[in-house]
């Protein structure tokens, strides 16, 4: 897949350490789903892995490893940030590890248009499926994610006891 590419609205460019302050801008705009997200939820922790790589699933050559930074085409201002991992769990899999647009960009149609040009790129090489994680309390990407097609679920986790602050995912794939 290019390093780069763009859609009509978005320009995704590789990340590098200098975007770090925009980063953490954007992770703090979603501090509050962050805490139903995962067990880590510090924007400057996160940070830290996304602009360092440091999210590379084991066996993966790091190659396969795309931390986007998501501009507005025109401005080349900050509005997201995207990571995907290109041939993880399997060679045929693209995974989107982390998709987040700003608050300030949600609700305007650009995660479905980033979503669409990514897969159409993906279509161009040797992935035939694309999968997400998605926190089982994050309803509105659900929503978002089901609504792109992404329907068939290939795999389920959580915590085993009910509790306020517990977490369960699921996986979703689409074909490509
Ligand atoms: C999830 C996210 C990437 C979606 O991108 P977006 O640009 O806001 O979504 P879009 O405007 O493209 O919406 C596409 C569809 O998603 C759904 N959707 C998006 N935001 C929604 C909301 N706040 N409530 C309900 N549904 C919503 C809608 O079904 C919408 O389709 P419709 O307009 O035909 O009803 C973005 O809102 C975001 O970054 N959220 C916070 C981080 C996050 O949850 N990331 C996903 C982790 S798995």
């Amino acid at each position: 897949m290019a390093e780069s590419f763009r859609s009509a609205r978005i320009l995704a460019r590789p990340v590098t350490e200098a975007d770090a302050p925009e980063i953490a801008g954007i992770y703090e705009g979603n501090r509050e789903l962050l805490v139903l997200l995962d067990r880590e939820s510090d924007p400057l922790v996160l940070t830290r892995r996304f602009t360092l790589r440091e999210n590379l699933p084991p066996k993966v050559p790091s190659t396969g490893l795309h931390n986007l930074i998501l501009c507005d085409v025109r401005s080349e201002d900050p509005i997201g940030l995207l990571s995907l991992c290109v041939g993880y769990p399997m060679k045929n899999v693209a995974y989107i590890g982390e998709l987040f647009l700003h608050p300030d960009h949600q609700g305007a149609g650009l995660g479905r248009e980033i979503c669409r040009r990514l897969e159409a790129l993906l279509r161009l090489g040797p992935a035939r499926y694309i999968r997400v994680g998605v926190g089982l309390k994050n309803w509105n990407a659900l929503r978002f994610w089901i609504r792109l097609g992404y329907a068939q679920i290939t795999g389920m986790s959580g915590d085993r006891h009910f509790t306020p602050k517990g977490h369960a995912f699921l996986e979703l794939q689409k074909n490509l």
